[in-house]
């Protein structure tokens, strides 16, 4: 199938090289001009593993990169919509979404065909059937179901895995408006391991399942951190342990004969310093924002954003321990503080909402000379890192460290230990993810301990 993806991000970049790699011939439009000419170079504009050798393969044959949204709506039978959907107070900006959906119904004015257009972009529910809807259908003075179809196709890649991900997806929603929207989409994906459940449903339902499957991860998070608080306040119980053996339950582990396999979602459910990333915190929001809008009160939501915000604190209270002042935060006064990971989880370079902002936030407020590390992430250009230093390696990073605080699970995090050893002044070691071995450390804390 001929296809066209607006928005060329991490999720639109992906859904385009993953359609190129099942045989589809695919047409990625961004409008920012040195994203198209990486993408034609088959450079990745992002860190993805496995991205650049689908680049490779496919940029020049069945993938190529464009500014020129029109000529890609007329050149393909399908245009997925995929570019993003900040926060805005209280919800979601839709205005990326508004545009682009307009940009594609002038396009759909000037062509004589039918065309299907799919929101991939996540976007609260009755927004494909409400203002997508309205605007293509005002643009292009056609109406949807008759002269194009409509849908939604929610994108459940989580980044570092993505192409791994979309390529084995665990489900396919699709939300149509009519029959032959689901034809279409059938199509799209019939590539795609048969076993692999369709979900056959309406775009809002479609819009609901992404937002739910977000907010249940969120909220294993905070349920974990919030153990995590109950066993550090109780002294002698640690969350880890407790969590762990959780796990155990036949409803994370099963068993079958001798073999155990855990259910992803165990990894959910572990103390740390908190959930991050572009949808986290977005979604579980927006669906917030949505409840009290219809005149709901989501308490559990609201809590586990609550909690949430609150992990940073918690950092903080471990530092208090060996750095005490009035009033419970630490004083840090001139201090070597170094923190491990900016990116918001390991193999990738995305630090939207990382929980190492607020952390190096109030590290900062409290005095302390900041010094950030991470393999990957490294641009300085962040609000959150100003008047913070970058080291170019782990080694540079805790060379002078008086403090280290692990942010990002990354695995070269699991050198510290030995970095730190035989040390004549060694640093206090803030483990914020529960990844190192307390006793390897001459000074350790870590959440839920
Ligand atoms: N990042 C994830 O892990 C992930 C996973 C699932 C779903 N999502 C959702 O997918 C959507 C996209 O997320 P992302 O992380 O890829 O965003 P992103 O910010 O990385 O990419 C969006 C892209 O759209 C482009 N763009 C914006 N308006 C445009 C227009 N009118 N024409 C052409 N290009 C335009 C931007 O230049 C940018 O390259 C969001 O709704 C997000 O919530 C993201």
């Amino acid at each position: 199938m001929k296809v066209s993806v607006v928005g060329t991000g991490y999720v639109g970049l992906v859904s385009g090289v993953c359609l190129a790699e099942r045989g589809h011939s695919v047409l990625c439009v961004d409008a920012d001009p040195d994203k198209v000419a990486m993408i034609n170079a088959a450079r990745a504009p992002i860190h993805e593993p496995g991205l650049p050798e689908l680049l490779q393969r496919h940029v020049g044959r069945r993938l190529r990169a464009s500014a020129d949204l029109p000529a890609a709506v007329a050149a393909s039978e399908l245009t997925f919509i995929a570019v993003g959907t900040p926060a805005a107070d209280g919800g979601i900006d839709l205005r990326q979404v508004e545009r682009a959906a307009a940009a594609i119904g002038t396009a759909l004015r000037a062509i004589d065909r039918y065309h299907t257009v799919i929101v991939k972009s996540t976007v609260i529910p009755g927004t494909t059937a409400g203002v997508v809807r309205s605007a293509l259908e005002a643009a292009s003075g056609k109406q949807a179901g008759r002269d194009f179809g409509l849908g939604m196709n929610p994108e459940f890649l989580t980044e570092g895995t993505a192409v791994d991900d979309f390529m084995n997806p665990d489900r396919l929603v699709f939300g149509g408006i009519d029959a032959r929207t689901h034809g279409v989409l059938e199509e799209l994906y019939a590539g795609f391991d048969a076993a692999v459940p369709r979900i056959r449903t309406n775009p809002g339902t479609a819009e609901m399942i992404k937002y739910a499957s977000n907010a249940v991860l969120a909220t294993m998070v905070s349920f974990a951190n919030e153990i995590a608080r109950l066993c550090a306040a109780i002294g002698g119980v640690d969350a880890v342990e407790v969590l762990q053996g959780v796990h155990q339950a036949s409803y994370f582990t099963a068993r079958r004969g001798p073999e155990r396999s855990t259910a992803g979602i165990a990894a959910f459910l572990l103390p740390g310093c908190g959930f991050g990333g572009s949808c986290l915190p977005k979604d579980v929001a927006a669906l917030v924002g949505q409840a009290r809008g219809l005149g709901l009160e989501p308490a559990l939501l609201q809590s586990v954003l609550a909690i949430n915000r609150g992990q940073a604190d918690e950092v903080m209270k471990l530092i208090a321990r060996h750095y005490p002042a009035a009033g419970g935060a630490p004083s840090l006064d001139g201090v070597n503080v170094t923190t491990l990971g900016i990116a918001f989880k390991p193999d990738t370079d995305d630090v939207r909402e990382s929980p190492a902002f607020p952390i190096i936030a109030r590290l900062r407020a409290a005095g302390a000379r900041v010094m950030a590390y991470d393999p990957v992430a490294r641009s300085a250009a962040h609000a959150g890192l100003a008047g913070v230093s970058l080291a170019a390696t782990l080694e540079a990073a805790v060379a002078g460290a008086e403090i280290v605080v692990l942010v990002t699970r990354w695995p070269e995090f699991s050198r510290l230990a030995g970095l730190l050893r035989g040390r004549a002044r060694p640093p206090l070691v803030v483990d914020g993810r529960r990844m190192l071995e307390p006793s390897a450390f001459a000074r350790y804390e870590g959440i839920g301990l």
